[in-house]
């Protein structure tokens, strides 16, 4: 591939690991309702919506509860995940990172994030990376959560570029369709497992340089 005209990244499990963090307030919060999970189970949580998750967790016993206890569940668990990423500083950026997205820069190419989270302001702003993104769409700007691919097809919008000719980094399965249904070239990070139907699977940025993965990217 040459060039691309835009790049996004999903958030959590891409640029900061906060999926331990949603997995134990998570697993707390259904401990409470004895109902349990175990990490496979949690891969089908990582990249859809706050209520969807709670709707996915609540169906594994078949429950149905009224709409004001869902809510109250939700700011439950929004409370613990809230008070474990409040400890997040620029340290946290996960290896490689920084690195990369600066090399993105000098090539002057715009950058996004694509989130489903609706606590992605915060971590940004925890992660002091306001200045790096020209766009940032969470969770509080989108209709409808991934698999749908609203959420990159606004980034993409916003940063005049042609889904087809822009990279989407995702960690999560509901991530890569999102991508791959958008018309995105999409890059799996992590694992080949869960990520199979991305377009390359990287295992994280360390020692990855743009000009390396757009060259694999071409020779696919
Ligand atoms: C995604 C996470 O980025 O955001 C999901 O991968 C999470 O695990 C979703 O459920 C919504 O996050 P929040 O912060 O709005 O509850
Ligand atoms: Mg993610």
């Amino acid at each position: 591939m040459t060039k691309p005209e835009a790049c996004i990244f999903d958030l959590d499990g891409v640029i900061v690991e906060t999926s331990d963090a949603h997995f134990n307030a998570w697993q707390r919060l259904a401990e409470s309702l004895d109902i349990s999970f175990g990490e496979e189970f949690n891969e089908q949580l990582k990249g859809v919506s706050r209520r969807k998750s709670i709707e996915k967790i609540l169906a594994l016993d078949d429950r149905e509860l009224p709409e004001d206890e869902i809510q109250q569940l939700m700011d439950k668990k929004n409370g613990w995940y809230q008070d474990s990423i409040a400890e997040l500083t620029p340290d946290d950026i996960l290896d490689g990172v920084p690195e990369f997205l600066e090399q993105l820069q000098e090539m002057e190419i715009p950058l996004g994030i694509g989130s489903s989270s609706k606590n992605a302001p915060y971590i940004i702003d925890y992660l002091q990376l306001n200045s790096t993104f020209g766009v940032i769409i969470d969770g509080n700007k989108v209709e409808n959560t991934k698999p749908d691919p609203e959420v990159f097809l606004k980034g993409a919008r916003a940063l005049n570029a042609d889904p087809v000719k822009t990279i989407v980094f995702e960690d999560a399965a509901s991530g890569v369709e999102a991508a791959n249904r958008g018309g995105f070239v999409s890059i799996g990070v992590g694992s080949e497992e869960y990520l199979g139907a991305a377009d390359l699977v990287i295992q994280n940025f360390k020692d990855l340089t743009p000009e390396k993965l757009f060259n694999q990217i071409s020779d696919k």
